[in-house]
């Protein structure tokens, strides 16, 4: 048991922190670790002090006010720090990072990472490494920012099987979609507009693209289900093909347009396949996903103990993703006094395979411009039918007819990927139908 004595020795020996990267992240983090220090001290019993910080330029940052003394332009001085007992990785990058992180782990130094890409394709790697040293990896603001999702799956949810995760977990696309949404602006206008704001990149292609999401989605599917998820075994398309007429019609319908992460395994039982996936989803307007707008980010968790969840708050930003990071380095800390199991990843293979794409189940949005004519709902039913896709609702909106062409929107009822795969296919060719067809999947949330 502890000895009180014990506590007073730890907080007059402060623990030594190496901070990899002084962007927006890293800055955030070296100034709530000095405005919170005592805080945290008074809650953990232990001292936690910056012992260096690696920065691509020191001179730039010394002449923004952070301490020359401890600014170096090697992230190997963090490594070869005996002092340096937490290291805390944000500088986004691949290889130097993935090299901060392994050496750091070889030398016994706890690491605390907000890398989601990193981790989404080297997650097995580094955690091979993490249980050959016996190091815990903390990566709470790789997902979500400031919600506490990663600490939820793996610890207050461990008693659970999770039966699902339905997540918005990209705020400058859910910003974007918002905007289509609610201003009925086009895709490139919405972009325009969070790039003016500073929701988007210059470069947006990560965020619009799905992969950014992910990479999110992978890290939790592998902390549910217990192994590295491979990013070639899940299916991404992002929002950019999205159109007002979209998002109007699915409007009509009830429903509003999300980009949703989605993570499913169909059982318990060992074997059973798990899905990965990330797309824009007709989300029913009542549901409380729905409601989740601008650079939000918002987590459903089902749990086969505890039932529904949710997890909502900013995905993003200096100070939500400081508040994940600040608590990843109270872990790593404690970590330091009691070693631990868990090592922020625990390898459990109860599933151990992910559902090929053409398998995965789903309800689907349909819209087709076709002729205006008789017979061309029935040439396209009929295909429908031939394939045992069924049809649950169609609407043709006259009042959007152009010319010599109509709309024709048409919800479906549950079908494989490989169903409908050959139904576009053999919509598409018809001589009636004039566009490539446009499908968006449902999701119902039973
Ligand atoms: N660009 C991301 C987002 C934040 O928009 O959610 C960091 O993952």
């Amino acid at each position: 048991m502890q000895q009180p004595h014990t506590q007073q020795i730890q907080t007059q020996q402060p623990i030594g922190i190496g901070l990899a990267g002084l962007g927006n992240v890293g800055a955030g983090v070296f100034k709530h670790l000095q405005s919170k220090r005592t805080l945290l001290r008074e809650r953990l019993g232990l001292d936690l002090e910056v012992r260096k910080v690696a920065v691509r330029d020191r001179v730039r940052r010394a002449a923004e006010g952070f301490p020359e003394a401890i600014l170096t332009e090697r992230w190997q001085d963090l490594v070869e720090d005996p002092e340096v007992r937490i290291v805390v990785e944000v500088m986004g990058r691949k290889e130097e990072s993935l090299a901060l992180i392994l050496e750091s782990i070889a030398r016994k130094k706890i690491v605390v990472t907000a890398n989601k890409a990193l981790l989404a394709e080297y997650g097995r790697e580094i955690f091979e490494a993490a249980t050959l040293h016996g190091v815990p990896v903390f990566y709470e603001a790789a997902v979500g920012g400031g919600i506490p999702i990663i600490k939820a799956l793996r610890e207050a949810l461990v008693g659970n099987h999770i039966v699902s995760i339905h997540g918005i977990i990209n705020g400058t696309s859910n910003y974007i979609l918002t905007r289509m949404q609610e201003a009925g602006l086009s895709f490139p206008q919405a972009l325009e507009e969070a790039q003016a704001l500073g929701y988007a990149e210059p470069d947006p292609a990560a965020d619009v693209n799905g992969w950014d999401a992910a990479h999110k989605a992978i890290i939790l599917a592998s902390l549910a289900y217990g192994f590295w998820i491979p990013a070639d075994k899940i299916y991404v398309e992002g929002i950019e093909s999205l159109t007002a007429s979209d998002f109007r019609f699915a409007r009509e319908l009830g429903y509003g347009i999300k980009l949703l992460g989605i993570i499913k395994a169909a059982s318990d039982t060992q074997g059973a396949a798990i899905e990965v996936r990330v797309h824009p989803t007709l989300v029913p307007e009542k549901h409380v996903l729905a409601s989740v707008n601008g650079v939000f980010n918002a987590v459903a968790v089902k749990g086969n103990v505890v039932g529904d969840t949710l997890f909502y708050g900013r995905g993003a930003g200096q100070d939500p993703t400081s508040s994940a990071i600040l608590s990843d380095i109270a872990e790593a800390a404690e970590a330091l006094q009691y070693p631990r199991r868990n090592l922020g990843f625990m390898p459990h293979g109860l599933y151990g395979s992910c559902k090929p794409l053409d398998e995965i189940l789903s309800e689907y949005f349909l819209q087709l411009c076709v002729e205006d004519r008789p017979g061309v709902i029935a040439q396209v039913a009929g295909i429908l039918g031939e394939l045992n896709v069924g049809i649950s609702s169609i609407f043709q909106p006259e009042a959007e007819a152009e010319g010599a062409t109509v709309p024709l929107v048409m919800m479906i009822h549950t079908a494989s990927h490989a169903q409908m795969r050959m139904a576009l296919d053999r919509i598409g060719a018809l001589e009636c139908v004039r566009k490539t067809p446009r499908m968006i999947r449902v999701e119902h949330f039973s």
